[in-house]
C-alpha cells in the first residue's frame, strides 16, 4: 500500500527535477501567473489525460473534467470554472472532448445500475432515446456506443455554446471559439467531430 504512494512521490521528486534541469525557474517563473489559452472539459475517465493528448505543459491548459464530460447548466462547479476561463483568463478556445469507450455513456445506453452516477448521466440517458433508430441500426455494439460517444460531446458543446457565460462573451465580441472533439482510446488520436463555433 505504501509503495503505491510512495512511487508517487518520488515520480514527483523526479519530475519536478527534470523541469527544473530543462527550464531553470519555470516553477517560479509559472507561480507568478497562469495564462492558458485553452479550457478543456473532458471525462474524468484516467485513459484520457488531457495536457498529454495534447502535448501541453503546465500553466497552459485549464481542465475540468467529470463522468461522461457533461455540461449541465446547474452545475455549479463547471459554471465556475468556465466563468473564470472566460470572464478571467480570457481562454480562447474552449475544447469539449468526448471518449470512444466511455464506461458512463455505455451505462447509459444499456440502463445499468450505478448508484449516485446513475443521476449524473441521465442526460446521456435521454439522448439515446432521442438517437435510437440511429443508435439501433448500426451492427455492432461497440459502434453504437462509440456513435453515442460523438453524439453526447456534440451535445454538450452545444449546451455549452447556449450557456449565457458563452452568449456573453460572444455578444462584447471576445475571440473564443468552441471546439467538439473525440478522442480515441485505441489509437491516442482525437477526432474534430465538427469546425468550431466562433459566435452565436
Ligand atoms: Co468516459
Amino acid at each position: 500500500m505504501n509503495q503505491e504512494i510512495d512511487r508517487l512521490i518520488e515520480n514527483n521528486r523526479t519530475w519536478a527535477a527534470e523541469m527544473e534541469r530543462a527550464r531553470p525557474g519555470f516553477f517560479a517563473h509559472l507561480a507568478q501567473q497562469q495564462s492558458p489559452a485553452y479550457l478543456w472539459i473532458g471525462c474524468a475517465d484516467s485513459r484520457v489525460p488531457a495536457n498529454e493528448i495534447v502535448g501541453l505543459e503546465p500553466g497552459e491548459l485549464f481542465v475540468h473534467r467529470n463522468i461522461a464530460n457533461l455540461v449541465y447548466h446547474a452545475d455549479i462547479n463547471l459554471l465556475s470554472v468556465l466563468q473564470f476561463a472566460v470572464d478571467v483568463l480570457k481562454v480562447r478556445h474552449v475544447i469539449v472532448c468526448g471518449h470512444y469507450g466511455c464506461s458512463g455513456v455505455r451505462a447509459a445506453l444499456h440502463d445499468e445500475r450505478l448508484g449516485v452516477a446513475e443521476h449524473w448521466i441521465r442526460p446521456v440517458r435521454d439522448l439515446c432515446e432521442c438517437h435510437h433508430e440511429e443508435l439501433a441500426a448500426l451492427p455492432t455494439e461497440t459502434e453504437r456506443v462509440d456513435r453515442l460517444c460523438e453524439i453526447n460531446a456534440i451535445r454538450q458543446a452545444d449546451n455549452l455554446c447556449c450557456s449565457p457565460i458563452i452568449r456573453d462573451a460572444w455578444n462584447r465580441g471576445q475571440p473564443l471559439a468552441v471546439h467538439t472533439w473525440v478522442y480515441g482510446l485505441k489509437d491516442g488520436l482525437v477526432r474534430t467531430l465538427r469546425p468550431p463555433r466562433r459566435g452565436a
